[in-house]
């Protein structure tokens, strides 16, 4: 019947408990291979040089400067005795300029930052700066940073083997009419958990669910240096499955959104897990839905035809609990998908089994981690919290309890609190930035 015809194509998606269990598994194998060598993993296992949680004595006025989720933003951050302060403004970055020339768009940043600091009315000071890069970037100190590769949509060229804060000093310079300090280089994880460290001391995880999937964590030296100390390690694990190790669970639909996108055969877990992809899942089932003749009485409309018309937001609204089936089916007709009421049942079932398979992979790799974490310190159990940004995180309906239902089912031996980010990353690099410049005085 056509109804077993969907459900059949629905189930691709659901996984068992002992597939997630898999995935657990090649997440810490993942990550244990890319502390031994990063070449030979598709984990990077990139180190931050942060060592230190803040510790409340940070004081004085940062620039933080946020590039890689949906925007950029220009943040100022006021450290004062008890409390901070926040002033900031956020960019669009075009598509011609995400997918230009490296140059264009560092030009594009400096006079984002330019027009920032005007606005502020601070044009003539030099403010030392934290820069959030959030794409993987191997690090050799604090302040510099090589991009390995662009990730989520972005391509801009000569800048993969380049260092990206060279880029951004080199593009202030060009202008001539601002000067900055930029004393740190982080990735977006990395200031999302010092973010939340600073009201948390439990904070030792960061993670990003938004338009990219990332983590990163407190790791032990003495698992890559022999010293007794912790360094945060930015994983970029959305680059599981990069070998192959996920080929089980990855359906044709999968594939097809790989294949169509600007980075193929990389980042395979994000694409299964993030903002920037779900929608295209969806979508790609809605297609072959469609043409199988069991959806939209079985006509693909060119509106189904355009990638990215499932935003994020779009799936947040179709999967809330509170829509009756009517406003779904205005939802979809405002896409310009028409269809009947039944139609917009299959629709929103599509995108429930997405969104959900792709906050159990999180939780699964989430378990992963802590268990690492726990074995690190050889404890029977764990109590520790991850600070957490990212739109998919914040505004989708359902994906944050199944994430944290399924972290609970992984790992029973740990107690893991979600803190959802109050102000981004910007704070964290102002913090980061803080602890940096104090380094670099003494
Ligand atoms: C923001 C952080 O709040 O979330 C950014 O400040 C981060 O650093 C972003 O990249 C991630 O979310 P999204 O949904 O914009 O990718
Ligand atoms: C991508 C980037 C990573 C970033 C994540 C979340 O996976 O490679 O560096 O942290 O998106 O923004």
């Amino acid at each position: 019947s056509l109804r077993r015809q969907v459900s059949e194509t629905l189930s691709l998606f659901r996984l068992k408990e002992e597939q997630l269990q898999l995935v657990k598994a090649r997440m810490r194998s993942g990550l244990d291979a890319g502390l031994r060598s990063k070449s030979s993993s598709t984990i990077k296992m990139l180190p931050s040089f942060v060592y230190l949680t803040p510790d409340g004595t940070e004081r004085g006025k940062y620039l933080a400067l946020d590039l890689g989720g949906t925007n950029f933003r220009a943040l100022l951050v006021r450290f004062k005795k008890q409390t901070s302060r926040l002033y900031h403004k956020i960019y669009t970055i075009p598509l011609e300029i995400m997918q230009g020339t490296g140059e264009e768009l560092f030009d594009h940043l400096a006079q984002c930052v330019c027009d920032f600091l005007d606005y502020m009315g601070l044009k003539n000071t030099r403010l030392p700066a934290g820069f959030t890069f959030s794409f993987p970037c191997e690090q050799s100190a604090i302040d510099t940073g090589t991009l390995v590769a662009w990730t989520k949509g972005f391509k801009a060229t000569d800048s993969e083997g380049h260092d990206v804060v060279s880029m951004l000093r080199e593009a202030i310079k060009r202008r001539n009419d601002i000067d900055l300090d930029i004393v740190a280089l982080i990735n977006d994880t990395v200031g999302t958990m010092m973010s939340c460290a600073h009201e948390d001391q439990r904070c030792e995880i960061g993670m990003i669910a938004g338009t990219g999937t990332n983590l990163c964590y407190m790791e032990e030296l003495k698992n890559i240096e022999k010293i007794e100390q912790r360094m945060c390690i930015n994983t970029e694990w959305g680059g599981l499955g990069d070998d192959g190790c996920l080929d089980d669970i990855i359906t044709l639909y999968d594939t097809e959104v790989d294949q169509n996108s600007i980075n193929q055969g990389k980042q395979r877990f994000e694409k299964m897990t993030s903002g920037m992809y779900l929608g295209e899942v969806v979508r790609q089932v809605l297609l072959d839905l469609t043409r199988r003749g069991l959806l939209f009485k079985g006509h693909v409309s060119e509106t189904l035809k355009t990638p990215g018309i499932f935003e994020t937001k779009y799936l947040s609204q179709i999967e809330s609990d509170r829509l009756a089936l009517l406003q779904v089916r205005s939802i979809l007709q405002q896409l310009g998908l028409h269809g009947t009421c039944h139609d917009s049942i299959i629709v929103k079932h599509v995108c429930l089994v997405v969104s959900r398979r792709a906050a159990q992979l999180c939780g699964a790799g989430m378990a992963a981690v802590v268990d690492k974490i726990r074995e690190n310190r050889g404890l029977d159990h764990l109590d520790i919290a991850v600070g957490v940004d990212g739109s998919l995180y914040k505004l989708h309906p359902h994906f944050s309890q199944v994430l944290k239902e399924t972290v609970r089912v992984m790992a029973p031996q740990c107690d893991v609190t979600f803190q959802p980010s109050e102000e981004g990353s910007g704070k964290g690099a102002a913090l980061i930035a803080a602890v940096a410049r104090r380094k670099r005085d003494v």
